[in-house]
């Protein structure tokens, strides 16, 4: 008899099954009222009664590894559906879900191809700059209460001496300074970068946003050229009737400066909330690069002139797919996300 028994544990601890059916079969076999377990049961009143104990144990411990090993096997059958029945295999899979681009990077990648298409190249830095390609080179001197207008964020700042400070940029024309000391004229880039600056979060202020930097330096570069590029600059991205007004203004690095606006992309010109009922939004920064940046930069300024202009990608996104609120550039949600699907 426990021979027997140990013949059938052996074949109990490797019994597998295929399917539902199979399963069902060594149920019987083994468990049913006929099965060989109970068989061997309604043998043991034959044992000798000095074998009793270790045959009785013996059986309990083949009657509990049959019910856990096809309890298991069942539960393996019930949580898996191998039925193919009804399942066309020839159908086209589902389209994979494309991610979006960001609406950011759309708009900068539009600008690029703007500027791209008017001779421009892509200049970059860092983002982690020091004082003196942000602020020094571009004309603001150690005690300029323009440094001021740029609430900075410091990574190393040094007390004695300002221009020896390690800041995150405020703005793109950091690259400007970068391009010029290493290029000689001609030169026509943009920058596109992120910049940093310590201000409140609100719908319309962030610590960081986008800038487009332009650059442009040679022989006889007037303001007029300047006009002109920014002129179809955006009338290429706002459409062709698009107006633009240059604002005298004041910038440490450019002389003379001036702000643009654009008719109201939103109202048309005839005045709406967006514009303050102006019918005009400023969308960018500009002049001609003070003769002291390009000499600072190591390039002759009675050789050559400049114009330089800087743009915040967040504004003409916003005024270009009417985001109201800044903070949605950076919250990540998938929903807003979604709703730019752009060739660029
Ligand atoms: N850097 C300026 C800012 O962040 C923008 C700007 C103004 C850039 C005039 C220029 C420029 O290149 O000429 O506010």
């Amino acid at each position: 008899m426990l021979a027997k028994i140990e013949e059938l544990l052996q074949e109990v601890n490797s019994m597998t099954a295929r399917n539902a059916e199979e399963l069902e079969a060594l149920r019987i076999k083994y468990l049913s009222k006929k099965g060989a377990i109970n068989a061997l049961m309604a043998d043991f009143r034959n044992v000798p009664a000095d074998q009793k104990k270790e045959v009785g144990m013996k059986l309990n411990e083949l009657k509990n590894l049959a019910q856990e090993r096809i309890a298991a096997l069942k539960e393996m059958f019930d949580n898996q559906d191998n039925s193919t029945e009804g399942l066309d295999l020839s159908r086209t899979a589902y389209p994979i879900d494309l991610g979006t681009r960001h609406p950011l990077s759309i708009v900068k990648n539009e600008i690029i191809d703007i500027f791209g298409r008017m001779g421009f190249s892509i200049a970059e830095g860092p983002e982690v700059e020091d004082d003196l390609h942000v602020f020094t080179m571009l004309n603001f001197a150690a005690d300029h209460p323009a440094r001021d207008m740029q609430d900075t964020f410091f990574v190393e700042s040094n007390t004695e001496d300002v221009t020896k400070n390690i800041i995150l940029r405020t703005h793109t024309s950091s690259v400007q300074a970068r391009v010029m000391e290493k290029t000689q004229p001609p030169i026509r880039v943009i920058c596109p970068g992120r910049v940093y600056r310590n201000e409140a979060i609100s719908y319309r202020a962030h610590c960081f946003f986008h800038q487009i930097e332009g650059l442009y330096v040679d022989k006889n570069v007037s303001f007029t050229d300047l006009k002109q590029v920014l002129l179809q600059f955006a009338q290429e991205m706002f459409g062709p009737q698009t107006k633009i007004r240059l604002r005298p203004s004041y910038f440490p690095f450019t002389e003379p400066s001036a702000e643009m606006d654009i008719s109201c992309h939103i109202c048309g010109g005839e005045g709406c909330p967006f514009c303050k009922y102006t019918g005009w939004v400023e969308i960018l920064g500009c002049g001609m690069v003070d003769p002291a940046v390009l000499d600072a930069c190591g390039i002759d300024s009675k050789i050559y002139s400049g114009y330089a202009f800087g743009l915040g990608v967040e504004r003409i996104t916003n005024l270009k797919y009417k985001v109201k609120d800044l903070r949605m550039f950076s919250e990540n949600d998938t929903r807003f996300l979604k709703e730019f699907e752009s060739a660029y």
